[in-house]
């Protein structure tokens, strides 16, 4: 318009022009503004004009110049070469480093469930989906809100996906050009199908998108609706979400760690060595065919939370807190950055058939343990597959090359069973 209208004479080529201009000729802020200039530079595109508040999301975006634009009257004065904007060119990578690192949970305030704490960091450094099984009170809430404090940094690309998604939905914090923390979402199990994977009336990403490269908490998981658990299985495998509508379907990253907490039983309390569990056998199995046998079968990391002893709860002090945990999952990350540079992957977890064979070597003894573990307990080929990469991550975390018959055996241990069956 400006152009026809005469006002100015020429537009530079390469650019583009990004935001809503408000009618008093202000540019407000704009959802979505690193998406459309990451597409705008993988176009050829070699400079962008965006409204002065979007101006250091965009310039997460390498190889493309960001001028800010205040008004409408800004940019004129600029294209007519009167008043000229200077590009943005402070790079925001570098300042990435020293703000990530508070967490509201420590595990310092976890006492015992010394295994729990394990299997905890265990899951953290593959991102393998882990489920919590215990009597109430044991902390298996507690347990997951600690699970942010020991996960690895996100990497560079991870942190733009992330923010990517973070910009589009409108929720990116103001001052905030990037995501610098995983997310970790906990939606309540009343949540309707549309929340958790996506869609609804006006089309938007589920909780599953909103927790891409971070944490799903499924607190209470059995109570949660059936056909919402079910319709987690696809994303669980495909780490994407396709909707499918009458317009044409949509596909958004769902990448995530399915963390969930359930009780054995609907009073909570099988079995359990001092309380006397009040439901009947035939509610047991019930309450526990809540979850299918598909969705578990997805689970990696299956872990028992008995009762806190007293011993423990009474003792003085702090438990171990975050800090060494966080440091071996990030090594193991290390490795894994290093084994997975030529592909797309970022941990074990996304490993397919392919990658699984190539990377997951058992040395004699842990063959023998496998091919018995597979004959005796009736492993599917996914939950087989399922087992060998819990053990690479667990090798990972002691640096050692070859998966050996302990890092195997205690990958069986966290296999996904029902104390019934
Ligand atoms: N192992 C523990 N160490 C310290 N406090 C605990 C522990 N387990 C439970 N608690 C306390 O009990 C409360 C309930 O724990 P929670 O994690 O909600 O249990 P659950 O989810 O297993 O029912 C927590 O807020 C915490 O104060
Ligand atoms: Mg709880």
């Amino acid at each position: 318009m400006l152009l026809s209208s005469g006002q100015i004479d020429t537009v530079p080529p390469g650019a583009v022009f990004l935001g809503e201009l408000s009618l008093e000729g202000t540019l407000r802020h704009t959802k979505g503004i690193l998406a459309m200039v990451s597409v705008a530079r993988d176009q050829g595109y070699t400079s962008v004009f965006v409204p002065t508040p979007d101006a250091d999301e965009a310039s997460l975006v390498e190889d493309i110049k960001v001028y800010p634009v205040t008004s409408l009257r800004h940019l004129i004065d600029h294209l007519r070469c009167e008043n000229e904007i200077e590009p943005l060119d402070d790079d925001v990578w570098q300042t990435m480093d020293d703000t990530a690192g508070h967490y509201e949970m420590d595990l310092a305030s976890v006492r015992g469930q010394e295994h729990a704490k394990r299997a905890l960091e265990v899951a953290a450094a593959g991102f393998h989906n882990l489920i919590f099984n215990g009597p109430p009170g044991s902390g298996k809430t507690l347990l997951a809100r600690c699970l942010p404090s020991i996960l690895p940094r996100m990497a560079q690309q991870e942190a733009l996906e992330v923010t990517k998604i973070y910009s589009v939905n409108g929720v990116l914090p103001p001052n905030n050009p990037l995501v610098l923390q995983r997310p970790f979402r906990s939606p309540h199990y009343t949540i309707s199908n549309a929340g958790l994977v996506g869609g609804g009336r006006t089309l938007r990403p589920g909780e599953i998108t909103m927790s891409h490269r971070g944490v799903l908490f499924l607190d209470e998981l059995p109570e949660s609706n059936h056909t919402a658990l079910e319709s987690l299985r696809q994303p669980l495998e495909d780490k994407v979400v396709t909707i499918s509508r009458v317009s044409g379907s949509v596909t958004y990253p769902a990448s995530f760690m399915l963390v969930a907490a359930m009780n054995p039983c609907s009073c909570g309390y099988f079995p359990h060595p001092t309380k006397e569990c009040t439901c009947s056998p035939a509610t047991v199995t019930r309450y526990q065919k809540r979850i299918s046998g598909p969705l578990l079968d997805r689970v990696d990391v299956f872990v028992e939370v008995p009762p806190v002893e007293y011993e423990k709860l009474i003792e003085e002090g702090e438990a171990e807190d975050s800090s060494r945990p966080r440091k071996r999952v990030e090594d193991a990350r290390e490795v894994q950055r290093e084994r997975f540079k030529e592909s797309e992957f970022f941990c074990n977890s996304e490993m397919g058939p392919t990658e699984v064979w190539k990377f997951c070597q058992l040395d004699d003894g842990a063959k023998g343990l496998l091919q018995t573990a597979t004959q005796r307990l009736n492993l599917s080929a996914r939950a087989f597959r399922r087992i060998l990469k819990v053990s690479r991550t667990i090798a990972d975390l002691e640096g050692a090359e070859g998966i050996n018959i302990a890092h195997l055996a205690e990958a069986l241990q966290y296999r996904p069973r029902t104390a019934v069956s």
